[in-house]
């Protein structure tokens, strides 16, 4: 049987659940803020898998994001293993993945602000994922839609799906934009150190395509965002967004 970290019948999401950039409890401790930094740092995609199992505790660990991100989020993500057939199939082949058994489905209901939380929660387990050793890759087009494995019900969507597993390499940095083109400030004024710090951690960040489609703009301590058009751009905001939080830290500022 999958494992399912779906949202029990007759639970709604708790008032503000559009608010997906509260900060999560586990983020605010620094200990655990330097660890996640180190994956931010670490993390690439990568698309061709061995056979090694996933141990049980770290399926365990797995469940328990999956949960968490669930009940903050209202998404209905599911985490599956040793499942073949997400990924069987001619777009998963083109799209040069192999051996790719473990994976995370992004299921929720549809609009922009749902697309910032799959991002942003998304990008919560993936990070956790790379501090026990996984690798990763974020995939919207190049998996078997039709034999996913996902639960979605009607008013539902699978949005995209994350390949987890241990790699057969630990992927290459991407090349990202430059921080000006990522980041600015109101009125040209210089750039304090923990805003550096965040526009970085984002730079870092997995995008569709690579594209990268967003600007952060600090405004005083407001920080506001702006993004290209783009299929992905909400998720890819959501998932930058993440990684501000964990550069720039959690004090000083707040999201506009
Ligand atoms: C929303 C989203 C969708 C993506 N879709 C695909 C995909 O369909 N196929 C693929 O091979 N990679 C896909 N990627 C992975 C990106 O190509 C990759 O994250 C980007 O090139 C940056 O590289 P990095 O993850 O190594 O930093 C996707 C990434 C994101 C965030």
């Amino acid at each position: 049987m999958p494992d399912l970290g779906h949202v029990p019948p007759g639970w709604t999401p708790p008032a503000g659940r559009d608010d997906f950039s509260r900060r999560v409890e586990r983020v605010v401790d620094e200990t655990e803020r330097q660890q996640l930094l180190s994956a931010i740092r670490q993390r690439h995609a990568v698309r061709q898998y061995t056979n090694q199992p996933i141990p049980e505790d770290i399926r365990a660990q797995l469940r328990y994001a999956v949960t968490t991100a669930n009940n903050a989020s209202g998404l209905a993500i599911q985490v599956f293993f040793d499942e073949p057939d997400g990924f069987s199939g001619l777009m998963a082949h083109y799209g040069r993945f192999r051996g790719v058994v473990n994976y995370l489905a992004m299921v929720g209901t549809t609009g922009t602000a749902w697309d910032q939380a799959c991002g942003y929660w998304g990008q919560h387990i993936v990070l956790l994922a790379q501090t026990l050793g996984l690798n990763s890759c974020w995939v919207g087009q190049t998996y078997s839609k039709s034999k996913n494995q996902a639960v979605v019900t009607t008013d539902e969507r699978l949005r995209v799906v994350v390949a987890l597993g241990y790699g057969t390499v630990p992927g290459k940095p991407h090349k990202p934009k430059p921080l000006d083109k990522l980041g600015e400030v109101a009125g040209g004024g210089p750039w304090p150190s923990w805003f550096r710090d965040g526009v970085e951690a984002a730079s870092l960040a997995p995008s569709g395509l690579n594209r990268q489609g967003y600007t952060f703009i600090l405004d005083g301590d407001q920080i506001s965002t702006r993004t290209n058009p783009g299929s992905y751009a909400a998720i890819d905001l959501g998932i930058a967004k993440y990684h501000f939080e964990l550069g720039a830290g959690p004090t000083g500022w707040h999201w506009a």
